[in-house]
């Protein structure tokens, strides 16, 4: 009998912030074929005999290239097997999981998303960032940074037609992103943040104004995993005291030991 195929958000870093209906696939997958941002904590979770099978990539290097990920997926679905595909943030946003559902659905092989929380609104989110807020910013876009010199985004729209930009994948382009952002029409002054492994215990959040992007990134030597924040919610982070690094994790201690 052919197996399933879970396509599992694992959310943005802190394993606490999976959902429940992700969490118990992963402990009930006969295999789990997992990305490079999933958090260690969640794949102990899995049964002791499940496959665990590393699919990750870094920056240039490619654990494994995309259509072995596809071909693996229908093959151990074939083998009768229950499947998680475990995947960082939501597998919709930016992490090719719309790929991977279009080749299982191609294959025949029976499969189901669960979304997960995304680092693009968690990671702002745990730095004191909200993406939107009434009479500051009423729209937001996630995009990638990745092909800010080359094509891909329409930088001429996107500039000034949303209040909020989180740029994912774009650490190695932000001189890019920011001179195209204001080549289109973004104020230089416009606040602008960058935050490494949001929800994690080792984020990290540096704040300054859009055309320092850049030279913020390479002052702080932030590495991956980086997003970047742009406009006027990201100086709301000021009054928004709980984000405070410090303070964040004692509140989530706390939670912790009550529950
Ligand atoms: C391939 S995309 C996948 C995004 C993922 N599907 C999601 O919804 O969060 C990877 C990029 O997401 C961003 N990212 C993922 N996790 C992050 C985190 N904890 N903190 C900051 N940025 C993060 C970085 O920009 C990274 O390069």
């Amino acid at each position: 009998m052919i197996g399933t195929v879970s396509l599992v958000g694992a959310g943005p870093g802190d394993p606490g912030l999976i959902t429940v209906r992700g969490l118990t696939a992963i402990r009930s997958a006969d295999a789990i074929v997992y990305d490079r941002l999933v958090s260690p904590e969640l794949l102990s979770e899995a049964r002791p005999d499940a496959r665990l099978i590393y699919a990750g990539k870094a920056c240039g290097s490619h654990a494994m290239p995309q259509a072995e990920i596809n071909a693996l997926l229908v093959e151990l679905a074939g083998q009768g097997l229950r499947v998680v595909r475990l995947k960082g943030g939501d597998p919709f946003v930016f992490g090719r999981g719309a790929e991977e559902a279009l080749c299982l659905a191609e294959a025949g092989v029976p499969y189901e998303v669960v979304p997960g929380v995304s680092s693009a609104i968690a990671a702002p989110a745990a730095a004191g960032i909200p993406v939107t807020c009434r009479q500051v910013a009423t729209s937001f876009a996630v995009v990638t940074g990745h092909t800010a010199s080359g094509e891909g985004v329409d930088w001429s729209r996107l500039a000034t037609a949303v209040d909020t930009l989180v740029v994912l994948m774009g650490l190695g382009q932000l001189d890019a992103v920011a001179a195209a952002l204001i080549a289109n029409g973004r104020a230089p002054e416009t606040p602008a943040a960058l935050i490494r492994a949001g929800t994690t215990t080792a984020q990290q959040t540096v704040t300054g104004r859009l055309d320092q992007l850049g030279e913020l990134a390479r002052t702080h030597r932030l590495e991956p995993p980086v997003l970047a924040v742009v406009g006027n919610v990201v100086a709301l982070r000021e009054r928004l005291g709980w984000a405070d690094e410090a303070s964040a994790a004692a509140v989530a201690a706390e939670i912790a030991a009550l529950a």
